[in-house]
C-alpha cells in the first residue's frame, strides 16, 4: 500500500491546527481513495460508526489517538482536565460494542490518566500521544509475528478462503489473517485467496480484493453462499480469518458469515484459522455466548451500497418495505471447530480453555 493508503495516521496539533485523526476512508474504497480527517470527538465517532476506519485493532488504534482529541482546557484545574479524558474515553467506548481492541486500548489510555498527579498533569497531553503511537507501532510488528506463525500452517497450501476484512485495512498496516499470506507471498510462495464478498457491507469483495490486488496477491471474489460449493469441489485449502473477541475457551466472535464457513470447513476437512493478537481475547469471558453482538442499521440490508460504493449512500431499494430485516454483524464461532488461532505469540492448536490459559501464562512468565 502506497502512504496515502495508510489507514491511520495522526496529526499532531501545531500553531492554529489542531490534533486530528487522519483516516482512509474505508466507505469509499474501492471506487475512490479519500481520506477523512477527524479533529473533534464526535467526527471520530461517528467515523468509527460509519465503519470509515474498521477491523478489531485498527477502531482500538483510531480511538486511542480519539482521547487526544478530547476538548481539554489547559486551564482548568487538574481534576477537570482528567474529568475531560474520562469523559472522552466513555463516549469513544460506545461507539461499536464487540471488537474489544476497542476497551482494551481505551483502558490502556484510562491507565495513563489515572496515574497523572497534579504535578505531572501538564505531562498528560504529551503522554497520551505516546501511548497511542506505541499502540500503533505495537499493532505494526504483532501484524508482522502474526504473518510468520500463521506462514507455518499455511506452507502446503495454495488456495484459502477468506471473510470480510483482516487486512492492512483492519490493522495498523499488513493485517490479521491476511499478514500469512503476504509473509509467504514475499518470500516467493504466492497463494489464490478466494474472498468472500461479506455482505451487507461487502468488506471481502470492496476492501479484501482491493488490498490483496495492490500487493500483487491473485484474489477471486465470491459471493458468501458460494463457500460450499468450491469446498464441495476440493478448491480450498484452507479458511483463514481474522476476529473481534475470542472468549476464554477459545470461542471466537467475528464478522457475521464466519460460524457457516467453520461449520462448511469441518465438514469438508479443510483446516479453518483464526489470526489474532493476544489483545482480541477477552479473559474475562468464560465462553463466547457471552460476547456482546452489534446490532447494526436495517438500511445496511433494505438498500444496495450507493453510489461510489458509499455504504452510507442509500442505493436501490432491496427488501420490500412489509419485510422485516435482521442485521447482527457478528457470530461466534465455537473453539470446537477451530483447526488453530495464531497469535503474535505462536500457534494456539485446536484451542480449549486449558491452552488459551497456558498461552497467556507462558507470555507473562517468558
Ligand atoms: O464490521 P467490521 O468491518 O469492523 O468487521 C471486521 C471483522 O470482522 C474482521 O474480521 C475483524 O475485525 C478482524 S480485523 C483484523
Amino acid at each position: 500500500m502506497t502512504a496515502d493508503a495508510e489507514t491511520i495516521r495522526y496529526r499532531a496539533a501545531t500553531g492554529d491546527t489542531p490534533a486530528a485523526v487522519d483516516l482512509l476512508d474505508q466507505t469509499r474504497i474501492p471506487a475512490e481513495l479519500e481520506r477523512l480527517v477527524c479533529e473533534s470527538l464526535p467526527e471520530l465517532h461517528d467515523a468509527i460508526v460509519r465503519l470509515v476506519v474498521r477491523g478489531a485493532p485498527a477502531i482500538g488504534i483510531a480511538a486511542a489517538y480519539g482521547v487526544t482529541l478530547a476538548p481539554v482546557d489547559s486551564s482548568a484545574s487538574p481534576e477537570n482536565v482528567r474529568r475531560c479524558y474520562y469523559d472522552a474515553i466513555e463516549y469513544l467506548a460506545t461507539s461499536r460494542p464487540t471488537a474489544v481492541n476497542l476497551f482494551w486500548a481505551l483502558d490502556r489510555m484510562r491507565g495513563l490518566v489515572e496515574a497523572s498527579t497534579d504535578e505531572t498533569i501538564g505531562d498528560l497531553p504529551r503522554r497520551l500521544i505516546d501511548e497511542a503511537t506505541a499502540i500503533h507501532n505495537e499493532d505494526r510488528s504483532m501484524c508482522r509475528a502474526m504473518g510468520k506463525h500463521g506462514a507455518t500452517l499455511l506452507g502446503d497450501c495454495q488456495t484459502v478462503l477468506t471473510h470480510c476484512n483482516a487486512g492492512g485495512l483492519a490493522t495498523a498496516e499488513y493485517g490479521t489473517a491476511l499478514s500469512p499470506i503476504y509473509y509467504l507471498h514475499e518470500k516467493g510462495h504466492t497463494l489464490n485467496v478466494f474472498a468472500d464478498e461479506t455482505r451487507p457491507l461487502m468488506q471481502g469483495s470492496r476492501l479484501t480484493a482491493w488490498e490483496l490486488s495492490q500487493a500483487g496477491v491473485p484474489v477471486t471474489v465470491c459471493t458468501d453462499s458460494m463457500a460450499g460449493s468450491l469446498m464441495q469441489r476440493g478448491l480450498i485449502d484452507a479458511v483463514i480469518v481474522g476476529s473481534d473477541r475470542i472468549a476464554e475457551n477459545g470461542d471466537v466472535a467475528n464478522k457475521i458469515g464466519t460460524y457457516p464457513l467453520a461449520v462448511l470447513a469441518r465438514y469438508h476437512d479443510v483446516p479453518f484459522y483464526v489470526v489474532a493478537p493476544t489483545n482480541t481475547f477477552d479473559l474475562e469471558l468464560e465462553s463466547g455466548d457471552l460476547i456482546p453482538i452489534e446490532q447494526r442499521s436495517e438500511d445496511e440490508m433494505r438498500y444496495t451500497l450507493g453510489a461510489d460504493s458509499n455504504v452510507h449512500t442509500k442505493g436501490r431499494m432491496a427488501v420490500p418495505r412489509e419485510a422485516s430485516v435482521i442485521n447482527p454483524a457478528f457470530d461466534v464461532t465455537p473453539a470446537e471447530l477451530v483447526t488453530a488461532i495464531v497469535t503474535e505469540q505462536g500457534v494456539i492448536k485446536q484451542p480449549t480453555r486449558e491452552k488459551v490459559q497456558q498461552h497467556f501464562a507462558a507470555i507473562q512468565t517468558p
